[in-house]
């Protein structure tokens, strides 16, 4: 492992305001964002659509990293040029989800684990040629009022995050360690952070037996927040507060960054949040965005699968980027959703 080479792709991702797009749906997720805007998931759409999100000139400025899905990063531009190549071109660090999705955890109803870790290592092997430089692990942790997650379902997808995050470094891949309190249900605020707390605990807990290497990682949790369908929603500083808290007590300083996934909150509300936090900084880490839906949501409803919609769709994409990219510096108010910056 060459840690220094570890630290400076982990450092870079989250330098200068910048954040990471995550555009590794994985085929059944795709199908479902194309099915929103009624429009068949083949392979060359798949192609084009992430094309472009990664031409969108200017979007460099903002993102210091895109997470890609196995189909993608063995994809190419319309002009052959590989999508892993074209991004670096650009100066965006692609990376790769190594996960195989969320399973059900045998004998705890209601709870998931993540697998993919067997022949991980080879994997990481050819990730690494294909020009990936970071990874993503998703670890799914459900969430009720009482009794879930239990302690050793939590146990469970923290092990498997410290197994993937060495295995990653091992192969000179920086690992991005997403444990993800979902925001589906009921529970409060103060539920969530206690869960959020647990989790976190474990995560560092096991990461520390693994011997992975604080410097050369990113963490990418959820925001300490209400569930969707929780009656009393908290406001936006409550949220940064609680997540900051949460976040204090449980991430170690030698941690370079930490990129939020948004969840399934609306794009307005994660650049708002993520403001909001970075608005009580300064922290020892860089506070930053890895969004998904939060990113992609306007541009998709813009898109809608039409050649003619292309160019208003980047403009979406860029302007998103560049208000997330704002909010990493806290200087984001929703006034700018309308007008010029
Ligand atoms: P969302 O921002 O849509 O939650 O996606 C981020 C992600 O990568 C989830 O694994």
């Amino acid at each position: 492992m060459n840690i220094d080479e570890l630290k400076s792709v982990a450092r870079a991702i989250v330098a200068a305001q910048k954040g990471i797009l995550a555009a590794d749906e994985s085929g059944p997720t795709i199908k479902k964002r194309f099915d929103s805007i009624k429009l068949e998931c083949s392979e060359e759409n798949r192609r084009r659509y992430r094309e472009i999100l990664f031409t969108t000139v200017g979007a460099e400025r903002y993102l210091g990293g895109v997470i890609l899905y196995d189909e993608t990063l063995r994809q190419s531009s319309a002009e052959g040029i590989p999508f892993a190549e074209l991004l670096t071109r650009r100066g965006i660090i692609p990376g790769i989800k190594v996960d195989g999705g969320a399973k059900p955890l045998a004998l705890h109803p209601g709870e998931k684990i993540t697998e993919g870790l067997d022949g991980l290592r080879e994997r990481l092997q050819e990730y690494a040629q294909l020009g990936a430089k970071f990874a993503k692990w998703r670890g799914v942790i459900e969430i009720d009022a009482t009794d879930i997650p239990s302690s050793y379902g939590i146990r469970a997808n923290a092990h498997a995050l410290a197994r993937y995050a060495a295995l990653c470094q091992e192969a000179g891949i920086v690992p991005i360690v997403e444990p993800e309190v979902l925001m589906d249900g009921a529970h409060d605020l103060a539920r969530c952070e206690a869960v959020s707390s647990q989790v976190l605990q474990a995560v560092f807990d096991e990461l520390a037996a693994h011997g992975v290497a604080l410097e050369g990682m990113l963490l990418k949790p959820n925001m300490v927040i209400a569930g969707m369908n929780s009656p009393q929603q908290a406001g936006t500083r409550e949220v940064a507060e609680a997540t900051m808290r949460c976040l204090k007590q449980h991430v170690p300083p030698a941690v370079p960054g930490i990129v939020f996934l948004s969840g399934g909150q609306s794009a307005e509300d994660a650049t708002h949040h993520l403001s909001a936090m970075n608005q009580l900084g300064p922290f020892p880490w860089q506070v930053s965005f890895s969004y998904g839906r939060a990113l992609q949501a306007p541009v998709l409803e813009s898109w809608k699968g039409l050649e003619q919609n292309v160019a208003e769709a980047q403009k979406i994409f860029l302007r998103r980027c560049e208000l997330n990219s704002l909010a990493c510096a806290g200087k984001y108010n929703s006034g700018m959703e309308s007008g010029a910056i």
